[in-house]
């Protein structure tokens, strides 16, 4: 069975799990499930991160205002964030980024001062942060650059190019259910192209489901067919890796970047970093 799974990016807080949320979490760390980031998206679902966290000792949280989620943030989020990240088990403020694609989000301006904003409150607090871009790469190129974080771009979506400036900053490449769709090319020539040594795997379950389980609600066991693909597409440039191997590389990034322990902690109430 393969196992060491880490999906850096999770949302069991959304509704599509209320019914059956502990039941696909107890299941799928059986599955080999070792460790996942249920990452917030909005003050209200930072907290449930938190819980999530703290009821499940393979489970970290994140914390962050989503660029979806700016235009109904409270005035004083920086100061809720703040007493967020010193909660037990947060290991990353995200997620947070530039979102261009949907009109009714707030304006670009605004989404920048809040994207800014939490990128100085991860480095005060030595926290990696989560990107969301959507139809914003050069934006967010440019203030990454800017603020220099560490962290990761989750469900990257930019080209290979950009992929390459993001790594000469330090940062990671998140890659999920994308690499899997027969109509978008771009993200397996990154999940390609890039060093393993950058790559992180994510579900955004219950978003992005790979193929072949287009349709039907996303969990973290599904990485397993996102890494496959991954593996079976770099070997076939000839850089040969089977899917434990990159299973296992990185759950290592991960577990670097988000400074993590690689065995369960039992003691939820230590902070652990
Ligand atoms: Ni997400």
């Amino acid at each position: 069975m393969l196992n060491h799974i880490f999906d850096s990016h999770a949302h069991y807080d959304d509704e599509a799990f209320t019914q059956d949320r502990h039941e696909i979490i107890k299941q799928m760390h059986k599955q080999g499930v070792c460790r996942l980031i249920n990452v917030g998206a909005n003050i209200v679902r930072s907290k449930e991160s938190i819980a999530l966290a703290a009821q499940y000792p393979f489970i970290y949280a994140s914390v962050g205002i989503h660029p979806c989620d700016v235009k109904d943030a409270p005035c004083d989020y920086i100061q809720q964030l703040e007493l967020l990240v010193k909660q037990p088990k947060v290991v990353a403020v995200g997620e947070i980024g530039l979102d261009y694609h949907y009109e009714d989000n707030a304006p670009r301006e605004v989404q920048m001062t809040f994207f800014e904003a939490q990128l100085q409150l991860a480095k005060q607090y030595k926290l990696p942060v989560i990107i969301h871009d959507r139809e914003a790469h050069g934006d967010t190129l440019d203030l990454l650059k800017k603020h220099k974080p560490t962290g990761v771009v989750h469900c990257f979506s930019g080209s290979v190019e950009m992929a390459n400036e993001i790594i000469k900053l330090g940062m990671y490449i998140g890659l999920g259910g994308a690499v899997t769709f027969k109509n978008a090319r771009t993200p397996i020539a990154v999940a390609t192209a890039i060093p393993v040594e950058y790559m992180v795997l994510e579900t955004d379950a219950p978003y992005m489901t790979p193929v072949p389980f287009r349709g039907k609600r996303c969990n973290s066991a599904m990485i397993i067919h996102t890494a496959e693909h991954i593996a079976n597409a770099r070997s076939e440039q000839g850089n040969h890796i089977n899917t434990q191997e990159l299973l296992d590389i990185t759950r290592n990034n991960a577990t670097k970047l988000f400074k993590v322990p690689l065995e369960d902690s039992y003691d939820n109430n230590v902070r652990v970093r």
